[in-house]
């Protein structure tokens, strides 16, 4: 994002009420200087927005997806955590601070505010984020720890599917928050950005060398709440920040035939990997059949996962569910690894 992205309004809007007394031009040029030294205050403050508003989705995702729009942005997301999942809103909490250096001089801060984030095509508001006060100097300490409500979760749903079967998509954020510089008149500034995204494939990432390792796996026999078989998995986490989804479930294939499911009871990625109990059902028969006869290599059979639900606290979480149902991707099992407990 550049400055330009992101407007201030005009001169004398930008001195508010007190038009009728307009500024010497002096003051306005001092105030256009420091919007060249400042704009990355609002840089900030927009990268908050955004990404915590469309974090729900990235969480499918996604290294590619992540980073770039990391990059983009040039917003720190470590140390950002998304918990208590609930239909309509779900918890955000960040502290972060950063310094600026480089010799700047003066202070000031941007008011708290809300800031209203859109779809598109149907210009619908889906989130409203409250942005706290933000203060800074020479750096600046952003800290929020608050609920983000959902005002239209079908909409959200809609973005996550896009995000998580690699279509492009795009939010709209519109903000109206004043920005005060010691010594200057208050600013006040009109946020309205387009902002426009690539999903990320995740069959891709599902497929990819390393992305998650089945790490033990014991049969149940007999079965125990029904299932047959439980395990732990490590998740490589794709982003830089940890999001707690909750109870996921899969179904499982094999060349298109029910094959049973899983279930993640307790999915929260952390920062980097995490090892996450699986409880499943699966036909063995099926799969001892499979790894002899079919034509993969060796005991090496194909798997299709695809993803079913996410629920938290028993109640299901309509954004997370539409994204893990997006995902329909195919894993090659090495059935020789684990062939001591099946056979
Ligand atoms: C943001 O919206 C909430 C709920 O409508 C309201 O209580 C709060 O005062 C608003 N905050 C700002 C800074 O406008
Ligand atoms: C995602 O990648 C897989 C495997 O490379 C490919 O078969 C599939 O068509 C891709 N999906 C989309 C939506 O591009
Ligand atoms: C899975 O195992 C491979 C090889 O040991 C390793 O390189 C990779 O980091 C592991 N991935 C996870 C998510 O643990
Ligand atoms: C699998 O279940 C057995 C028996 O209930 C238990 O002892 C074991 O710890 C479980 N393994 C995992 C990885 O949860
Ligand atoms: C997953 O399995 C359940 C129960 O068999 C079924 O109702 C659902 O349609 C399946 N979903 C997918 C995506 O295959």
């Amino acid at each position: 994002m550049s400055k330009s992205d992101i407007e201030h309004s005009s001169d004398s809007e930008a001195n508010g009420v007190t038009a009728a007394t307009a500024p010497k031009p002096t003051l306005w040029q001092r105030f256009k200087a420091h919007m060249k030294k400042w704009w990355w205050v609002y840089l900030i403050a927009f990268g908050v927005i955004v990404l915590v508003t469309v974090l729900p989705i990235i969480y499918v995702g996604i290294p590619h997806f992540a980073s770039k729009y990391i990059n983009n942005y040039e917003y720190d997301t470590e140390g950002l955590e998304i918990t208590n999942p609930r239909p309509t809103a779900f918890h955000v909490k960040q502290k972060k601070s950063l310094s600026m250096g480089g010799g700047f001089s003066g202070s000031g801060y941007l008011t708290a505010f809300n800031a209203s984030i859109r779809t598109t095509d149907t210009n619908e508001e889906f989130a409203i984020f409250p942005v706290p006060k933000i203060d800074f100097s020479d750096g600046a300490t952003i800290e929020f720890d608050t609920d983000l409500d959902l005002t239209c979760v079908e909409c959200l749903s809609k973005i996550a599917v896009q995000a998580a079967t690699d279509e492009n998509f795009a939010i709209l954020a519109t903000a109206h928050p004043d920005l005060k510089l010691s010594g200057l008149p208050t600013a006040h500034l009109d946020i309205h950005k387009t902002m426009s995204m690539d999903g990320y494939n995740v069959t891709e990432f599902v497929n990819e060398q390393g992305s998650f390792n089945v790490t033990s796996l014991k049969l149940l026999d007999p079965p125990v709440d029904g299932y047959n078989f439980n395990a732990t998995i490590s998740v490589r986490n794709p982003t830089p920040f940890s999001v707690e989804m909750g109870h996921v479930t899969f179904n499982l294939t094999l060349r298109g035939d029910k094959l049973g499911y899983v279930d993640l009871p307790n999915l929260k990625l952390g920062s980097d990997i995490t090892d996450t109990l699986v409880r499943g059902q699966v036909d063995k028969s099926k799969l001892v059949e499979e790894a002899l006869l079919g034509d993969g290599d060796g005991a090496t059979v194909t798997i299709g996962i695809h993803g079913h639900s996410c629920e938290y606290n028993g109640q299901d979480i309509p954004y997370f569910s539409a994204a893990i149902r997006a995902v329909s991707a195919d894993a090659q099992i090495d059935l020789l690894k684990y062939a001591s407990s099946l056979l």
